[in-house]
């Protein structure tokens, strides 16, 4: 091998090898970031009703397949703002009570409603930070 052609030979090897080096350190592929409705729901929610919603017996109901989850988004809404105490659930009962949540904004109540109402196997549409603001500004 002459001179030129060792040079070409490194050469070709940095361009060849150092793109694959620079690949091989590329950090892995992050987990998707979380939604801003579930880390409301883990600071709020997930001590009573569970991370995977499932409620616990007797104490508090579980946030899957329910009526008031899926179904009058009014309804729900209000449960957050006012809590809820001594309603039946899916035909059962439970010995705790819900606290009012009125404290967090109408675009955090949104966002927690709207996890929940599309977890846990639920597929119910979103609720919006206008559908709060409406449902709290009637008394
Ligand atoms: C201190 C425990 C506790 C916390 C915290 C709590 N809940 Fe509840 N939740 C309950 C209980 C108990 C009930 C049932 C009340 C009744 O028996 O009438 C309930 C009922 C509900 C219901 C209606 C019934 C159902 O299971 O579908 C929804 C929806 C709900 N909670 C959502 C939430 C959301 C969202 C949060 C967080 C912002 C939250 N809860 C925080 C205890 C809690």
């Amino acid at each position: 091998m002459n001179v030129l052609q060792s040079k070409i030979w490194k050469f070709s090897l940095i361009t060849l090898l150092l793109p694959a080096a620079v690949l091989a350190q590329a950090p892995a592929k992050k987990p998707a970031a979380k939604s801003s409705g579930q880390v409301i729901y883990e600071q709020h929610c997930l001590t009573c009703h569970q991370v995977n919603g499932s409620g616990v017996p007797n104490l508090n109901p579980p946030l899957r397949n329910t009526d008031w989850v899926n179904g009058d988004k009014n309804r729900l809404i209000n449960v957050v703002l006012k809590g809820l105490q001594g309603q039946e659930i899916e035909g059962d009962m439970y010995d705790n009570a819900m606290p009012a949540h009125d404290f967090l904004t109408d675009p955090q109540i949104a966002d927690v409603l709207t996890y929940i109402r599309s977890s846990f196997g639920n597929k119910a549409g979103a609720v919006t930070a206008e559908e709060v603001k409406a449902t709290r500004s009637q008394k």
